[in-house]
């Protein structure tokens, strides 16, 4: 039996790729610098920091010029942004991706249900939870052609209850883990594997600038069992990681400092 883990040459597409600074680069930024840096050429996309993302890109090429990357613009809430991003990515690399990571997203802290807007609750669904499924519908078809792809999906410790945000945003990625696991149940014979990496409290990123915007939450570094928040480079080496690891499948991988 062959068992093939090498991802050095494999095209990855991250989604929500931009943002974040050299030294802090956010959850898709520093999964994107850690797959380069294990030879995989890259389509990245960006939302509404451009600038972010291009300047993520002018420092990946001056390490590797071989490698090639792309960049895309894309709202995920969209579908004819998706079928359009799959396109391009096609047009530049001449293929569809090996590697997904469907890292963009979105979620407004409303704590309490009342407050809630069902538009709000629309929105949340759409840009996490239905994004992920039109990403994996379109990306499938080129895996199962080659027997071989990984899927990662950026869920939450949220998915389980514990949460700094609300019920509309846990909905959101309990439905992504639930997906994965379906599809690895029934896919991952096809060479393809499906997980989810559930960060929780990771600071220098958009949604969670500093652990100062934790206090007083279920978050407080207080109540993190190592006594401090995440790095976006711990959850770029959990990806990595299942990239690599073609054993594992249909797992909800919780990456929160042992907050339960
Ligand atoms: N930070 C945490 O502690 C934490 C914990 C649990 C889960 N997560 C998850 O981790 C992922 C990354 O979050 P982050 O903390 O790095 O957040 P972030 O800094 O706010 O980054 C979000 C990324 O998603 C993109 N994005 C947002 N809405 C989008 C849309 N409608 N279409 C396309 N792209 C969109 C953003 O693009 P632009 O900047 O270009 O607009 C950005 O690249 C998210 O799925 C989040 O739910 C984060």
């Amino acid at each position: 039996m062959v068992v093939d883990n090498e991802i050095k040459g494999r095209l990855a597409l991250v989604t929500g790729a931009s943002g974040g600074t050299h030294n802090n680069l956010r959850i898709g930024a520093a999964c994107s610098r850690d797959l380069h840096a294990y030879g995989t050429r890259l389509a990245l996309t960006y939302s509404t920091n451009k600038d972010s993302l291009d300047n993520l890109v002018a420092e990946l090429l001056k390490q590797s010029k071989d490698l090639k990357i792309s960049t895309h613009q894309c709202d995920v809430a969209k579908e004819a942004d998706l079928q359009r991003l799959f396109d391009e990515v096609k047009h530049e690399h001449g293929q569809h991706p090996d590697i997904l990571v469907a890292n963009a997203g979105y979620g407004k802290r409303v704590s309490n249900i009342l407050d809630i807007a069902l538009e709000e609750w629309d929105y949340t669904i759409n840009v996490n939870l239905r994004s992920s499924f039109i990403l994996t519908k379109l990306a499938v078809p080129h895996m199962l052609e080659q027997h071989w792809g990984r899927i990662v999906y950026i869920t939450s410790i949220a998915a389980g209850g514990t949460s700094i945000n609300g019920c509309h945003y846990s909905a959101s990625k309990a439905g992504v883990q639930g997906m994965s696991k379906n599809l690895a149940n029934k896919m991952s014979k096809d060479g393809i594997t499906f997980n989810d990496v559930a960060p929780a409290m990771i600071t220098g990123t958009g949604m969670i600038p500093s652990e100062e915007n934790l206090k007083g939450t279920p978050g407080d570094v207080k109540n993190i069992p190592v006594g401090r928040s995440g790095h976006t480079t711990e959850c770029a080496n959990v990806v990595t990681m299942l990239c690599r690891t073609g054993y594992m499948t249909g797992q909800s991988i919780l990456l929160s400092g042992g907050l339960k």
